[in-house]
């Protein structure tokens, strides 16, 4: 009896998890809505990717990119957590804690799962080398590995976190990679063969630095909730990314979307209460593949510009386009969110007229819904409602009703097309500038 009694009184303390993911193709401004929830955060968890992700955080005037380590580094109370979904390159993460800590903030708290995989030098080479030989039908990935990375972990060749601790293991792992990658590099990719040497005795080097931040991170999760700690998940990419319910294959090799984060983290989908879905104002994608509302014109221009979309990790321009609610509204329906934060509404107040696609037409055929046939989706013609812009400058503006009517109703056109409450919006990149919807 006294065993079931004692699961009753853990279950009743335990808090739920919330998850803040991208609703489009990346770069909505997930990092500075994680910093905004980090403050109430016990721990703030990365549960798939790697350092293709750039987060960027305003405060002040200082600004802060991430691409590995957890928003929630801001807050010293805050425990970063890399958990086992995601893919590592140590160099990077090293860098990384290096120049956080160079920055007046404490990464010994970081906490990398053992279980997460190694992005090794072979891997960054394959994946220039795969885009190269790709040519036009490149997917313009950010070159990191994090493809060749997964590919690996999914034929079950892969080197975890944990093998860097057992000098042999980690050699023979090495080796075998080897064996056959040393046969693909030349032959097929016309491209230097790897010593196994070099890459053994540079990954011992940061073995000895990892070393005090690896942990058995699910367990640590798992614990925290029994406690009633809040735990804070952070997606990396976006829905469109994913690379199962995303424009395949123009997408990345992980699971951006609610259920990946679940899996990443190694915590039961049932601790997952808050499904926080990001979206732009407008919307954005680096690299290649379909993008239906894409702009080519001086407004898809402005829209760059001002919004400074520019990427993090790549410097690449990204391309630009009008809202698109046939997207936003399959996002939810792959994530079930449960609110919605609106990014950048502040770019949008350049446009004399703003418009949002409600639908898409393709060889004389109306889709409501967003396509299963890639085909359709290059082809076809956003059918676009045109809402009047507002023309003023909102930056400054903390509560909802202070936003111009013009505003005030895009934001509520787009609450009822998607169907899910929007409880944030941004006008601004820095911390403070935000609005609570109520
Ligand atoms: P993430 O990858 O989703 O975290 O997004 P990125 O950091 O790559 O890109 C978002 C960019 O928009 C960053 O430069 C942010 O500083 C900036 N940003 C975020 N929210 C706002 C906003 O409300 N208004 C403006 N003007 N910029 C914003
Ligand atoms: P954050 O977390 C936007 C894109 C790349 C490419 C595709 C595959 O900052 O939103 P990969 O290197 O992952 O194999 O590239 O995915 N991509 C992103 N686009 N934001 C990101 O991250 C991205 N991470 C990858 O441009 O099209
Ligand atoms: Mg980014």
């Amino acid at each position: 009896m006294w065993l079931w009694e004692a699961v009753r009184v853990a279950s009743r303390h335990e808090m739920p998890a919330t998850v803040v993911l991208g609703a489009q193709w990346g770069d909505e401004g997930k990092g500075r809505v994680v910093d905004y929830f980090a403050e109430s955060a016990d721990f703030v968890v990365r549960y798939q990717g790697g350092n293709n992700a750039g987060h960027t955080i305003v405060v002040g005037d200082e600004k802060l990119a991430l691409s590995l380590i957890p928003s929630g580094i801001l807050y010293p109370d805050c425990t970063p957590v890399i958990a086992s979904g995601t893919v590592i390159d140590p160099k990077v993460l090293l860098d990384e804690m290096d120049m956080t800590m160079s920055r007046g903030l404490d990464p010994s708290r970081v906490k990398l799962s053992s279980n997460a995989h190694l992005i090794m030098p072979y891997h960054r080479k394959l994946d220039a080398a795969i885009e190269r030989y790709l040519g036009k039908n490149r997917i313009g990935t950010t070159k990191k590995g994090i493809g060749p990375t997964y590919t690996d972990k999914y034929a079950r060749v892969g080197i975890r976190v944990q093998d860097l601790f057992d000098p042999k293991i980690f050699r023979k792992k090495v080796e075998a990679a080897l064996e056959d990658k040393n046969k693909l590099l030349p032959r097929i990719y016309n491209t230097l063969p790897m010593d196994p040497d070099e890459i053994i005795d540079e990954y011992r080097e940061y073995a000895d630095r990892l070393e005090p931040h690896v942990a058995d991170t699910s367990l640590l999760l798992f614990n925290g909730l029994r406690e009633g700690k809040q735990v804070l998940l952070e997606g990396a990419q976006g829905t469109l990314l994913d690379i199962d319910h995303g424009t395949y294959p123009f997408v990345t090799s992980s699971n951006p979307t609610a259920g990946g984060a679940a899996v990443g983290s190694g915590i039961g989908p049932k601790s997952l209460d808050e499904i926080i879905g990001v979206a732009k104002a407008y919307i954005s994608r680096v690299g290649t593949g379909p993008f239906p509302t894409e702009l080519h014109d001086e407004v898809g221009d402005r829209m760059i510009e001002l919004g400074g979309e520019y990427g993090t990790v790549t410097g690449r321009r990204r391309r630009c386009g009008w809202l698109d609610l046939v997207a936003l509204r399959y996002s939810n329906r792959v994530n079930s969110f449960t609110k919605l934060f609106i990014t950048k509404l502040d770019i949008l107040s350049a446009f004399e007229t703003i418009k949002v696609a409600n639908a898409y037409q393709s060889a004389g055929e109306i889709h409501d819904e967003f396509p299963v046939q890639q085909s359709v989706l290059y082809n076809c013609e956003p059918q676009y409602e045109e809402l009047p812009g507002w023309e003023t400058d909102i930056t400054a503006v903390r509560t909802f009703s202070d936003l111009p009517k013009e505003a005030q109703r895009y934001v509520r056109y787009i609450e009822e097309r998607v169907e899910v409450p929007i409880g944030w919006i941004s006008v601004g990149p820095e911390r403070s500038q935000l609005v609570e919807v109520t």
